[in-house]
């Protein structure tokens, strides 16, 4: 259900009554920087603070796990000039990163496919990388070139090549063997997805892990998204009935 009010109580909700693993669509750059007659790249820079603000306010606040849609495989069909600017701030994000990463033992991630990313972006991802072996804390995944069926398509993959080379039988292939062919695999389950900018779609965002997801939706534009709307998109997931199928 959407929630668009921005008033409303002002409690924390506690530790344990957080959604696990919070995915975020960031939208709405392009809108709010048209609003104020800015080309839409400053709306990117003013998304990419916001994008580091929520990410650490996440980590101090519990959750064990954060994905950001930050670049999709379709992306790619933007402007090139707004593309190569995305690039640059995406790695200039990444790298100023690096020492919060550290101080806050938050485990950075990058999910999609690296190989069509510029070379200077790779590398910083190699660098972001290390945290999410060295450190033990919040998992924050950063989807990049990032699509929710090519991960899919790149999870059968391997399943087929593993039971093509005689180690997997067909018959053995359960949820279990693909969730562990994801970029998420050992991760928690996507309890929440986050969408603002008044867009209510998934966009190819975590097709499998959202299987059993609440979703929270709001007209706020990205570059406009503060804590407290974290904290009222956090309330609203704790009064959810799930039921997983059940009654
Ligand atoms: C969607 O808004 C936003 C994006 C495609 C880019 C999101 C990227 C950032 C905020 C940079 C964050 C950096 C890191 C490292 C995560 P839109 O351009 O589709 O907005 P519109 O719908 O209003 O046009």
């Amino acid at each position: 259900m959407a929630n668009k009010s921005r008033e409303s109580e002002t409690y924390l909700v506690a530790k344990e009554h957080l959604p696990r693993h919070v995915g975020i669509i960031m939208d709405g750059n392009g809108r709010w920087a048209k609003k104020r007659g800015l080309p839409r790249t400053a709306g990117h820079a003013r998304g990419a603070k916001v994008f580091k603000e929520i990410a650490l306010y996440c980590a101090d606040r519990g959750v064990k796990a954060v994905t950001f849609y930050a670049f999709s495989t379709e992306n790619w069909k933007r402007p090139p000039d707004e593309v190569s600017t995305l690039m640059s701030l995406l790695r200039d994000c990444l790298e100023d990163g690096l020492e919060h990463y550290r101080r806050k033992n938050v485990r950075a991630h990058i999910i999609g496919d690296a190989e069509q990313l510029p070379a200077s972006l790779r590398e910083m991802i190699d660098e972001v990388e290390k945290s999410y072996t060295q450190n033990t804390g919040m998992i924050l995944n950063v989807a990049l070139n990032y699509g929710g069926r090519a991960e899919i398509v790149r999870a059968v993959q391997n399943i087929a090549a593993e039971a093509a080379a005689g180690r997997l039988s067909p018959e053995s292939v359960t949820e279990e063997t693909v969730e562990q062919n994801l970029y998420t695999a050992g991760q928690p389950p996507l309890d929440l997805v986050i969408r603002p900018s008044g867009e209510e779609r998934l966009s190819n965002f975590m097709l499998w892990q959202s299987a059993y997801s609440e979703f929270w939706f709001s007209d706020v534009l990205w570059p406009d998204f503060t804590k407290d709307d974290l904290e009222r998109a956090f309330r609203d997931f704790e009064n959810r009935n799930r039921r997983f199928g059940g009654i």
